[in-house]
Protein backbone atom coordinates (compact mmCIF):
# COMPACT_ATOMS: atom_id res chain seq x y z
CA UNK A 1 0.00 0.00 0.00
CA UNK A 2 1.47 3.61 -0.62
CA UNK A 3 2.51 5.83 2.19
CA UNK A 4 2.52 8.62 0.66
CA UNK A 5 -1.32 9.94 -0.38
CA UNK A 6 -0.04 12.25 -3.32
CA UNK A 7 1.45 9.39 -4.76
CA UNK A 8 -1.34 7.25 -4.87
CA UNK A 9 -3.74 10.16 -6.36
CA UNK A 10 -1.35 11.04 -8.98
CA UNK A 11 -0.86 7.36 -10.17
CA UNK A 12 -4.77 6.90 -9.70
CA UNK A 13 -5.38 10.61 -11.85
CA UNK A 14 -2.74 9.45 -15.15
CA UNK A 15 -4.09 5.90 -15.18
CA UNK A 16 -7.50 7.20 -15.59
CA UNK A 17 -7.00 10.13 -17.70
CA UNK A 18 -4.89 7.85 -19.85
CA UNK A 19 -8.29 6.27 -20.86
CA UNK A 20 -10.66 9.55 -20.04
CA UNK A 21 -9.32 12.09 -22.82
CA UNK A 22 -12.08 14.37 -22.17
CA UNK A 23 -11.20 14.55 -18.40
CA UNK A 24 -7.70 15.50 -19.24
CA UNK A 25 -9.22 18.13 -21.80
CA UNK A 26 -11.45 19.68 -19.10
CA UNK A 27 -8.94 19.57 -16.08
CA UNK A 28 -7.02 21.80 -18.90
CA UNK A 29 -9.81 24.03 -19.98
CA UNK A 30 -10.45 24.63 -15.98
CA UNK A 31 -6.68 25.07 -15.58
CA UNK A 32 -6.00 27.55 -17.57
CA UNK A 33 -9.68 29.66 -17.24
CA UNK A 34 -8.74 29.14 -13.27
CA UNK A 35 -4.73 29.84 -13.90
CA UNK A 36 -4.68 27.66 -10.49
CA UNK A 37 -4.59 23.96 -9.78
CA UNK A 38 -7.78 21.82 -9.74
CA UNK A 39 -8.80 20.85 -6.19
CA UNK A 40 -10.45 17.00 -6.90
CA UNK A 41 -13.42 16.51 -4.51
CA UNK A 42 -13.51 13.12 -4.26
CA UNK A 43 -12.79 9.49 -6.51
CA UNK A 44 -14.94 6.61 -7.13
CA UNK A 45 -13.92 3.16 -7.15
CA UNK A 46 -16.00 -0.08 -8.24
CA UNK A 47 -15.24 -3.81 -7.22
CA UNK A 48 -17.82 -7.29 -6.58
CA UNK A 49 -18.15 -7.98 -3.07
CA UNK A 50 -15.93 -11.11 -3.12
CA UNK A 51 -12.73 -12.02 -1.81
CA UNK A 52 -10.35 -11.11 -1.84
CA UNK A 53 -11.54 -7.70 -4.01
CA UNK A 54 -14.54 -6.21 -1.95
CA UNK A 55 -15.00 -3.19 -1.06
CA UNK A 56 -13.24 -3.46 2.12
CA UNK A 57 -9.77 -4.72 0.79
CA UNK A 58 -10.11 -1.40 -1.64
CA UNK A 59 -11.02 0.80 1.32
CA UNK A 60 -7.62 -0.56 3.87
CA UNK A 61 -5.31 1.70 1.12
CA UNK A 62 -6.94 4.57 2.37
CA UNK A 63 -7.34 3.66 6.05
CA UNK A 64 -3.61 3.04 6.19
CA UNK A 65 -3.33 6.44 4.61
CA UNK A 66 -5.23 7.69 7.82
CA UNK A 67 -8.91 8.20 5.71
CA UNK A 68 -12.13 6.90 8.14
CA UNK A 69 -15.69 5.73 7.47
CA UNK A 70 -18.05 8.02 6.76
CA UNK A 71 -21.51 7.09 5.00
CA UNK A 72 -22.96 4.48 3.88
CA UNK A 73 -25.45 4.13 0.97
CA UNK A 74 -27.63 1.23 -0.99
CA UNK A 75 -28.67 1.16 -4.24
CA UNK A 76 -30.96 -1.36 -4.47
CA UNK A 77 -32.54 -1.51 -7.82
CA UNK A 78 -28.22 -1.40 -9.31
CA UNK A 79 -27.87 -4.08 -6.59
CA UNK A 80 -25.18 -1.55 -5.20
CA UNK A 81 -23.12 -0.97 -1.57
CA UNK A 82 -21.03 1.69 -0.66
CA UNK A 83 -19.16 3.87 1.64
CA UNK A 84 -17.57 7.00 1.50
CA UNK A 85 -14.50 7.55 2.97
CA UNK A 86 -12.63 11.13 4.17
CA UNK A 87 -9.87 12.56 5.79
CA UNK A 88 -9.53 15.54 8.05
CA UNK A 89 -6.96 17.18 5.81
CA UNK A 90 -9.22 19.02 3.71
CA UNK A 91 -7.19 19.27 0.81
CA UNK A 92 -7.72 15.48 0.38
CA UNK A 93 -10.11 13.99 -2.04
CA UNK A 94 -12.73 12.18 -0.21
CA UNK A 95 -13.13 8.38 -1.88
CA UNK A 96 -16.10 6.68 -3.34
CA UNK A 97 -16.51 2.71 -2.78
CA UNK A 98 -19.25 0.60 -3.86
CA UNK A 99 -19.35 -2.94 -4.62
CA UNK A 100 -21.92 -5.12 -7.10
CA UNK A 101 -23.95 -7.66 -4.46
CA UNK A 102 -23.48 -10.15 -6.89
CA UNK A 103 -25.21 -13.00 -4.60
CA UNK A 104 -28.68 -11.00 -5.79
CA UNK A 105 -27.79 -11.08 -9.50
CA UNK A 106 -28.25 -14.24 -11.64
CA UNK A 107 -26.55 -17.67 -11.21
CA UNK A 108 -25.28 -16.67 -14.57
CA UNK A 109 -23.38 -13.71 -13.58
CA UNK A 110 -22.30 -15.00 -10.60
CA UNK A 111 -20.66 -17.98 -11.68
CA UNK A 112 -18.84 -15.51 -14.48
CA UNK A 113 -17.83 -13.33 -12.26
CA UNK A 114 -16.47 -15.78 -9.42
CA UNK A 115 -14.43 -17.20 -12.50
CA UNK A 116 -12.92 -13.46 -12.98
CA UNK A 117 -11.94 -13.14 -9.46
CA UNK A 118 -10.87 -16.46 -8.84
CA UNK A 119 -7.61 -15.76 -9.96
CA UNK A 120 -6.75 -12.35 -7.81
CA UNK A 121 -4.87 -12.75 -4.97
CA UNK A 122 -4.40 -11.18 -1.90
CA UNK A 123 -0.75 -10.27 -2.89
CA UNK A 124 -1.85 -8.17 -5.71
CA UNK A 125 -4.65 -6.17 -3.55
CA UNK A 126 -2.56 -5.27 -1.18
CA UNK A 127 0.03 -4.02 -3.37
CA UNK A 128 0.61 -0.41 -4.02
CA UNK A 129 -0.64 -0.38 -7.42
CA UNK A 130 -3.85 -2.18 -6.90
CA UNK A 131 -6.28 0.62 -6.99
CA UNK A 132 -4.64 1.53 -10.25
CA UNK A 133 -3.82 -1.96 -11.57
CA UNK A 134 -6.56 -2.46 -14.35
CA UNK A 135 -8.25 -5.41 -15.23
CA UNK A 136 -6.65 -9.20 -13.75
CA UNK A 137 -8.51 -11.60 -15.92
CA UNK A 138 -8.86 -12.42 -19.50
CA UNK A 139 -12.38 -10.93 -20.51
CA UNK A 140 -13.73 -12.22 -23.96
CA UNK A 141 -16.14 -9.51 -26.03
CA UNK A 142 -19.40 -12.21 -25.54
CA UNK A 143 -18.67 -12.53 -22.07
CA UNK A 144 -18.64 -9.09 -21.74
CA UNK A 145 -22.12 -8.54 -23.85
CA UNK A 146 -23.92 -11.43 -21.52
CA UNK A 147 -22.80 -8.91 -18.13
CA UNK A 148 -24.01 -5.91 -20.05
CA UNK A 149 -27.77 -6.98 -20.55
CA UNK A 150 -27.88 -7.74 -16.89
CA UNK A 151 -25.64 -4.98 -15.01
CA UNK A 152 -24.08 -2.53 -16.58
CA UNK A 153 -21.79 -2.13 -13.76
CA UNK A 154 -20.26 -5.50 -13.82
CA UNK A 155 -19.82 -5.28 -17.72
CA UNK A 156 -17.59 -1.88 -16.81
CA UNK A 157 -16.11 -3.45 -14.11
CA UNK A 158 -14.92 -6.76 -16.07
CA UNK A 159 -13.99 -4.72 -18.76
CA UNK A 160 -11.86 -2.06 -17.30
CA UNK A 161 -11.40 -3.75 -13.48
CA UNK A 162 -9.18 -1.66 -10.81
CA UNK A 163 -8.71 1.81 -11.08
CA UNK A 164 -10.60 5.23 -10.74
CA UNK A 165 -14.31 5.07 -12.42
CA UNK A 166 -14.03 9.17 -12.22
CA UNK A 167 -12.49 12.21 -10.23
CA UNK A 168 -14.73 15.03 -9.11
CA UNK A 169 -13.88 18.82 -9.43
CA UNK A 170 -14.63 20.65 -6.50
CA UNK A 171 -16.64 23.60 -7.85
CA UNK A 172 -16.41 25.36 -4.49
CA UNK A 173 -12.19 25.98 -5.23
CA UNK A 174 -13.02 26.87 -9.05
CA UNK A 175 -12.91 30.82 -8.49
CA UNK A 176 -14.46 32.02 -12.07
CA UNK A 177 -17.48 29.30 -11.68
CA UNK A 178 -20.10 29.60 -9.18
CA UNK A 179 -22.51 26.70 -9.71
CA UNK A 180 -22.61 23.73 -11.30
CA UNK A 181 -24.98 24.81 -13.97
CA UNK A 182 -22.06 27.22 -14.79
CA UNK A 183 -19.73 24.61 -15.53
CA UNK A 184 -22.35 22.42 -17.37
CA UNK A 185 -22.62 25.36 -20.20
CA UNK A 186 -18.80 25.35 -20.09
CA UNK A 187 -18.45 21.76 -21.36
CA UNK A 188 -21.76 21.88 -23.88
CA UNK A 189 -20.01 24.97 -25.07
CA UNK A 190 -16.68 22.58 -25.46
CA UNK A 191 -18.93 20.48 -26.97
CA UNK A 192 -19.14 17.69 -24.12
CA UNK A 193 -22.23 15.86 -23.68
CA UNK A 194 -23.36 16.13 -19.90
CA UNK A 195 -25.28 13.00 -18.30
CA UNK A 196 -28.66 14.53 -18.26
CA UNK A 197 -30.49 11.03 -16.49
CA UNK A 198 -31.92 12.93 -13.96
CA UNK A 199 -31.37 16.20 -14.47
CA UNK A 200 -28.15 17.97 -15.87
CA UNK A 201 -27.71 19.05 -12.35
CA UNK A 202 -28.38 16.37 -9.42
CA UNK A 203 -29.17 16.95 -5.72
CA UNK A 204 -30.00 20.92 -4.70
CA UNK A 205 -28.89 23.53 -1.94
CA UNK A 206 -31.37 21.12 0.49
CA UNK A 207 -29.59 18.06 -0.45
CA UNK A 208 -26.12 19.88 0.64
CA UNK A 209 -25.05 19.09 -2.62
CA UNK A 210 -25.20 19.24 -6.29
CA UNK A 211 -23.41 17.25 -8.93
CA UNK A 212 -23.30 16.57 -12.59
CA UNK A 213 -21.12 14.97 -15.33
CA UNK A 214 -19.91 14.24 -18.08
CA UNK A 215 -20.98 11.02 -20.11
CA UNK A 216 -18.02 8.59 -20.29
CA UNK A 217 -15.48 8.56 -23.23
CA UNK A 218 -15.72 6.06 -25.61
CA UNK A 219 -12.01 4.39 -25.88
CA UNK A 220 -10.67 1.29 -27.87
CA UNK A 221 -10.08 -1.19 -25.00
CA UNK A 222 -8.46 -5.09 -25.99
CA UNK A 223 -10.78 -7.95 -25.47
CA UNK A 224 -9.36 -11.82 -25.38
CA UNK A 225 -10.88 -12.17 -28.68
CA UNK A 226 -11.11 -8.37 -30.31
CA UNK A 227 -10.53 -4.72 -30.04
CA UNK A 228 -13.49 -2.69 -29.74
CA UNK A 229 -14.56 0.24 -28.02
CA UNK A 230 -16.33 1.02 -25.04
CA UNK A 231 -17.46 3.42 -22.44
CA UNK A 232 -14.29 4.07 -20.16
CA UNK A 233 -14.77 6.62 -17.60
CA UNK A 234 -16.55 9.87 -16.89
CA UNK A 235 -15.20 13.60 -14.93
CA UNK A 236 -17.73 14.97 -12.05
CA UNK A 237 -18.29 18.59 -10.96
CA UNK A 238 -19.44 18.98 -7.02
CA UNK A 239 -20.29 21.94 -5.02
CA UNK A 240 -20.65 20.98 -1.91
CA UNK A 241 -23.17 23.42 0.97
CA UNK A 242 -22.22 23.67 4.64
CA UNK A 243 -24.52 21.90 7.01
CA UNK A 244 -26.42 23.90 9.49
CA UNK A 245 -23.76 23.86 12.06
CA UNK A 246 -21.86 25.64 9.48
CA UNK A 247 -19.64 22.90 8.48
CA UNK A 248 -19.07 21.52 5.09
CA UNK A 249 -21.34 18.71 4.32
CA UNK A 250 -18.57 16.03 3.31
CA UNK A 251 -21.22 13.43 2.44
CA UNK A 252 -22.95 11.80 -0.43
CA UNK A 253 -26.66 12.02 -1.85
CA UNK A 254 -28.00 8.54 -2.91
CA UNK A 255 -30.93 9.64 -5.70
CA UNK A 256 -27.84 11.38 -7.02
CA UNK A 257 -25.22 8.85 -7.08
CA UNK A 258 -28.01 6.59 -8.03
CA UNK A 259 -27.91 8.80 -11.70
CA UNK A 260 -24.31 9.09 -11.89
CA UNK A 261 -23.66 5.51 -11.98
CA UNK A 262 -25.96 6.04 -15.35
CA UNK A 263 -22.23 8.36 -17.10
CA UNK A 264 -21.03 4.87 -17.85
CA UNK A 265 -24.01 3.45 -20.05
CA UNK A 266 -23.31 2.39 -23.28
CA UNK A 267 -26.18 3.29 -26.06
CA UNK A 268 -25.14 0.26 -27.84
NI1 LIG B 1 -18.91 10.77 -7.74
Amino acid sequence: MHTDRNTLFEKLWQNYSDVTPSAAQIHSILGAEQDQVIVNDHIALRTFNLAPVGLDALAQHFLALGYREGGEYHFKAKKLYARHYEHADPEAPRVFISELLTEQCSPELQATVKKLVAGVTKEEVTADNFLYSGRHWNLDYNTYRSLLEESEYAAWLAAWGYRANHFTVSVNHLQRFHTVADVNQLLKDKGFTVNSSGGEVKGSPKDLLEQSSTMADRVPVTFSDRDTTIPSCFYEFALRYNKPDGSLYNGFVAASADKIFESTHSSI
